[in-house]
């Protein structure tokens, strides 16, 4: 049954079933031995071997039809590794000795922890395989389920527990899926880490027998850690070529991905719920689906892995899919003017935002309640009369007559205690009884699991956009959890708030846009905290960052665009010097910089002189011609940003290969001019292009304008650039 509870699940759910024009093959032998799943050049393959273990048979390149896949048991290895515990699971119990991370941990109302997993049905129906595991005696079932996208190879993969026992089972511990690769020596995990205002930094590292933890205890996916790896193989796997195997969890909350290496040398990589505040009481009957784990295979290194994750955000998880529109100029007020927003201050913005070409007016922080600084007024989400003594209505006029759309900034999940929503309901917030409640940025978390609050949420919002011309909602979320109890609810159940709050989140999320079919939303979390699979799901575009440092950004950007798509990741133009950490770029280098995502404007355009509007004006409309091809199109990282390095370069190409975008970057000039020709990749080296600068000025000394694709791909091109900072694009136009 559908309940408004589940239907955010059921939504993401409903993502399993994707399916583009070309086919997946989901299949399974004769005996239902061998389980498989083609699509995308790649094949997965799993089998069931003579005990009744599930067991990883293939993930990688695609196979012939006839490939000789079998599951063989294993004889134990010694009196320390048993069989059961050397067998490789494609999802095991914690039970039977096993030592390794397991798939689900349990504990039964006797007090029985041991879980041991073996097959006892699949299914094939449509494009989904569903293999069902129970334990060898308690009535306790896992079903895994499987799909694949026919265009890209990615396999989304979800678990689900159910308890057919009389008395409830206790789950420590679930994860989506776990994955294996073969034994090997040579594995390199790449992740992604930061800290607020440093988000998205790429870590290469080994995989070895200590197992590495990707995760986030924050409550939501945070800045620390992303739920996303690449494993490649040293000496074999580059930007362009050799395996990897990627993956990313679609979860909002607290997460735990492991990677590491078995006693016997092979890679297992898991991911789910975070067990490190998890448990759930799981009740007779009942049933507990996990997130989605997407993971793929590519077979030309991390560009490939990338593009490939990219398609997919595209197609199958950002909002409208296909035909999701092109991400519009936006313009924010809130580096300009923080909280002091005003009806006179924000038209003249608009106004200035309008001549420049900007498409989306959205006024940031400080437009309701008592909100001047960030001491008070969250949770009051009324219209502030001293600064806007008629609503919003005479700015959204104003701002509709430029020929823009409105966009507004709200922060739903968060409450100052100054304000009268917490005078009002002081039990609403995440909180212990007799316990501090940790203050972040003066403000405390909404308990989204109560259904009371997220009714509460989803009507003041639904509500605001109903009698405002809205189009456009950027949704922040400014602190971490702290002191996460859920009191109201009996105490076996309280650690549910890890999941319900999620839960109740996307629900209000995709029940507002179910609502407001036309609007828009823009995920944000003190800039990239809040970035992943599930939240992508229910949002169009997501705030990558605080920091709008121009240069730091390419590194940021570098890193984001590993694990997900440039057309999502906003980029903005920005005052100089930079509030993040002073440093002095010129305009051209900021645009250069935003226009490799999609483009914002952030800057105080009441300090921008007539000749920068004209400059601004005049990037924006290139931007324009070349934003399909930046957001749509495919990303080569032909020269990545590193400190070490003077130059970086990223390379855009359209889905028809007839425009693409060469974006080169210079950090800081040394030892004179010695910079390498650029060469980019994913031309069709057949077809003739005509190149020209994006800005209109004239081609630098020794670069023809027009040649083939292969010559580019060969020869590679590059403007001289000198100095610090600079920047400049080459146009590729496919000659008539
Ligand atoms: C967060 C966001 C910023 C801005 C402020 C407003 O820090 O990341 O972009 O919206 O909140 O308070």
């Amino acid at each position: 049954m559908v309940t408004k509870r589940n239907l955010a699940m059921t939504t993401a759910m409903l993502s399993l079933c994707w399916c583009g024009a070309l086919a997946a093959k989901v299949t399974a032998s004769a005996d239902g031995r061998v389980m498989r799943l083609d699509g995308g050049g790649v094949t997965y393959a799993l089998g069931v071997d003579d005990k009744g273990y599930v067991q990883p048979l293939y993930w990688g390149a695609a196979l012939d039809a006839n490939a000789p896949l079998v599951a063989k048991s294993p004889a134990e290895l010694s009196g320390f590794d048993p069989a059961g515990s050397i067998t490789p699971q494609e999802y095991a119990g914690q039970g039977e000795g096993l030592v390794s991370e397991p798939g689900i941990k349990t504990i039964f109302a006797d007090g029985n922890r041991d879980l041991v997993l073996k097959y006892r049905r699949h299914t094939v129906s449509g494009e989904t395989l569903s293999v069902e595991l129970a334990d060898i005696s308690r009535p306790l079932s896992v079903t895994l389920r499987y799909t694949i996208d026919p265009a890209t190879g990615v396999i989304a993969r979800t678990a689900s527990v159910r308890n057919g026992d009389k008395a409830p089972v206790r789950i420590d511990q679930i994860a989506a899926a776990t994955f294996t690769l073969p034994v090997g020596d040579d594995y390199r995990l790449r992740y992604l880490t930061g800290r607020h205002g440093a988000e998205w930094s790429q870590v290469d590292a080994p995989v070895t027998p200590a197992l590495t933890v990707l995760e986030s205890r924050r409550g939501s996916t945070g800045h620390g850690n992303q739920p996303w790896f690449a494993i490649g193989q040293d000496g074999r796997t580059s930007e362009t070529d050799g395996p990897v195997w990627y993956g990313a969890l679609g979860w909002s909350g607290s997460f735990r991905l492991t990677v590491g290496a078995d006693n016997l040398g092979r890679v297992r990589i898991g991911g789910g719920y975070n067990p490190y505040d998890f448990s759930w009481s799981l009740k007779p009957g009942e049933t507990l689906t996990t997130p989605i784990f997407y993971a793929g295979y590519a077979a030309k290194g991390m560009g490939d892995a990338s593009r490939r994750f990219h398609a997919f955000q595209r197609a199958a998880i950002i909002p409208g899919g296909a035909r999701a529109k092109l991400r519009p100029v936006l313009y924010n007020s809130w580096e300009a003017t923080t909280f002091n927003v005003t009806e006179a201050g924000q038209m003249a913005l608009a106004e200035k935002a309008a001549r420049m070409g900007v498409e989306r007016f959205v006024v940031d922080d400080g437009w309701f309640g008592a909100r001047d600084d960030d001491k008070a007024g969250l949770g009051d989400w009324t219209v502030n009369p001293r600064k806007f003594p008629n609503g919003l209505k005479p700015l959204i006029d104003r701002v509709k007559a430029l020929g823009m759309d409105f966009g507004l900034w709200v922060e739903p999940e968060m409450v100052n205690p100054n304000s009268d929503l917490y005078r009002a309901h002081p039990d609403w917030v995440l909180h212990f009884p007799d316990r501090p409640r940790t203050e972040g940025r003066n403000q405390l978390l909404l308990n989204l699991a109560r259904t009371d609050v997220r009714d509460h949420i989803l009507g003041w919002l639904d509500k605001l956009v109903r009698d405002n011309d809205i189009a456009f909602l950027k949704w922040d979320y400014n602190r971490n959890w702290t002191e996460a109890g859920w009191p109201q609810v009996a105490v076996e159940d309280q650690q549910r708030v890890q999941v319900d709050y999620v839960r109740n989140l996307y629900y209000i999320l995709s029940e507002l846009r179910r609502r407001h079919p036309g609007l828009e939303i823009e995920g944000c979390s003190g800039g990239g905290g809040r970035i992943d699979l599930g939240i992508m799901a229910l949002t169009d575009q997501s705030w990558t960052s605080d920091n709008t440092d121009p240069y730091d950004r390419l590194t940021i950007q570098d890193g984001f665009t590993q694990a997900y798509a440039p057309s999502i990741m906003m980029a903005w133009v920005t005052d100089s010097p930079n509030w993040a950490n002073g440093r002095q770029t010129s305009l051209d280098y900021r645009f250069l910089s935003a226009m490799q995502g999609s483009l914002g404007i952030g800057a105080n355009l009441d300090h921008m002189q007539e000749a920068d509007i004209a400059t601004a004006a005049r990037w924006i409309a290139a931007y324009k011609t070349i934003r399909d091809t930046v957001q749509r199109g495919d990303l080569y990282r032909i020269a990545p940003p590193r400190a070490d390095r003077a130059t970086s370069a990223t390379f855009y190409v359209s889905p028809d290969r007839k425009q693409a975008v060469l974006f080169q970057m210079l950090h800081s000039s040394m030892f004179r001019d010695n910079g390498a020709a650029l060469r980019p990749q994913g031309l069709d080296p057949a077809r003739r292009y005509r190149v020209r600068m994006l800005d209109g000025a004239a081609l630098p000394d020794g670069v023809p304008g027009e040649a083939s694709g292969a010559y580019w791909m060969e020869r590679g091109l590059r403007a001289k650039l000198k100095g610090d900072f600079q920047g400049a694009a080459f146009l590729f136009d496919a000659a008539p």
